[in-house]
């Protein structure tokens, strides 16, 4: 027997749950490609995604990609064989697009900034500082790294690069927080911003997007990386619309985007979206820091304000016993509960599970993940503290 049966709860860190009607947008087949009202959504579609970044300058460029094909696009359009980037990794993300960018010739040096924090603004504006010639090109991280759930300061990260004089690009990977936490791309000083369609845009993977500012737009294209397929001089400037997406246009994929951006900036509002994420989120944690008194787990993050809004990472020292870890408890979970969690991943595998809360995601959603991953504690024996009221309470209050 089972207690599956039924809508299964996706509480993994994106994909995340996509709105029924964005599902339903995309049933409908391709208008004409080459002109008519097609074209017209798609130019309706970048005054949206600019909101979204909460910018004013910087331009959005689609792939049909998910976000390793962006990051793939911020090196071929920047940078040249040789070139040095620097890297902040606090936790898999940062030091993953770097590594990208290595293979295609680029120098990339990664600090290692810990697993359970955010990064360290002071000892990047040393580092640049030391960099008297000018050799760092970029400085790249994420904004919510989704394996530790650490969220970085980027305006002190700015701050820094002003306070060194240094003349780097800012580059923010915002794949896990965009749409569902406060990011602002001009007044945060955001160079290059990388998203996904997956996640807080609550759209299907296999869009990605780059936004691109002034001083990243006038670099674009003079090393000797760029490609057709990923130069975004022809995507933001297309000629044609068929150069938009060098090729056939993702028109579903698009209809998808389309409904999601009403739902989420012309219905919601990105405000909103965000105070909505806040108090879920807030919940998650009054919850788990409960579950934490019996021992066996505890919030990776731990500086509460370092803590994201989109993913919690839940370590669990105290959860060794054979066939009860992590793992065992999302295959219960999962086989016996229908809710999949989200595993620990790069340094965390085997040592954590996360919880994701992005995107389409509610108050009864919420409680739902935090009921069934409670009674899979308890059903594999570990008997924490019930944590359900203290997130009742946040919701109640947050509500
Ligand atoms: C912060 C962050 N950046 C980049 C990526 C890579 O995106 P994708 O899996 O769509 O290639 C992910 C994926 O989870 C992510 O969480």
């Amino acid at each position: 027997m089972s207690l599956s049966h039924g809508r299964e709860f996706l509480s993994i860190p994106g994909p995340s749950v996509m709105p029924d009607r964005v599902l339903n947008a995309m049933r409908q087949g391709s208008p004409s490609i080459y002109d008519g009202w097609l074209v017209e959504m798609v130019e309706g579609l970048t005054p949206d995604l600019m909101a979204v970044a909460r910018t004013k300058k910087a331009r959005p460029a689609i792939y049909i990609s998910n976000g390793h094909g962006a990051w793939e696009a911020t090196a071929s359009n920047l940078f040249s064989r040789g070139d040095k980037v620097l890297a902040l990794d606090n936790g898999r993300f940062a030091a993953g697009w770097a590594g990208m960018a290595e293979r295609m010739g680029v120098k990339t040096e990664v600090s290692d900034e810990g697993l359970r924090g955010p990064v360290d603004p002071n000892r990047l504006e040393e580092r640049l500082r030391k960099d008297t010639a000018g050799e760092i090109k970029a400085v790249l991280l994420v904004h919510v790294d989704t394996a530790s759930s650490a969220a970085n300061d980027i305006p002190a990260v700015r701050a820094a690069i002003d306070a060194a004089g240094h003349p780097a690009l800012l580059m923010v990977d915002c794949v896990a927080s965009l749409g569902s936490m406060p990011f602002e791309t001009d007044a945060w000083g955001v160079d290059v911003m990388v998203g996904g369609s997956q996640k807080g845009l609550m759209t299907p993977p296999g869009l990605g997007f780059v936004w691109v500012g002034e001083k990243a737009w006038a670099m674009s294209g003079n090393g000797d990386l760029v490609s057709t397929y990923w130069d975004w001089r022809t995507r933001i400037e297309p000629e044609m619309f068929y150069q938009r997406f060098c090729g056939t246009a993702p028109v579903q994929h698009l209809f998808a985007l389309r409904e999601a951006l009403n739902m989420l900036v012309h219905e919601e509002g990105i405000e909103n979206a965000w105070a909505r994420h806040k108090v879920l989120a807030d919940a998650v944690r009054a919850c788990v820091s409960a579950w934490a008194e019996g021992g066996a787990l505890e919030l990776n993050v731990e500086r509460p304000e370092a803590r994201s809004d989109v993913v919690t990472t839940i370590l669990t020292p105290g959860m060794t016993a054979p066939g009860k870890g992590p793992q065992d408890l999302r295959e219960f979970c999962e086989g016996k509960l229908g809710l999949i969690l989200g595993m620990g991943i790069g340094h965390f595998g085997g040592r954590a599970f996360r919880i994701g809360h992005m995107g389409h995601v509610n108050a009864p959603m919420i409680m739902g993940t935090l009921g069934a991953t409670e009674a899979g504690l308890h059903a594999l024996g570990y008997d924490v503290p019930t944590g359900l009221a203290a997130a009742a309470e946040v919701i109640a209050k947050g509500a």
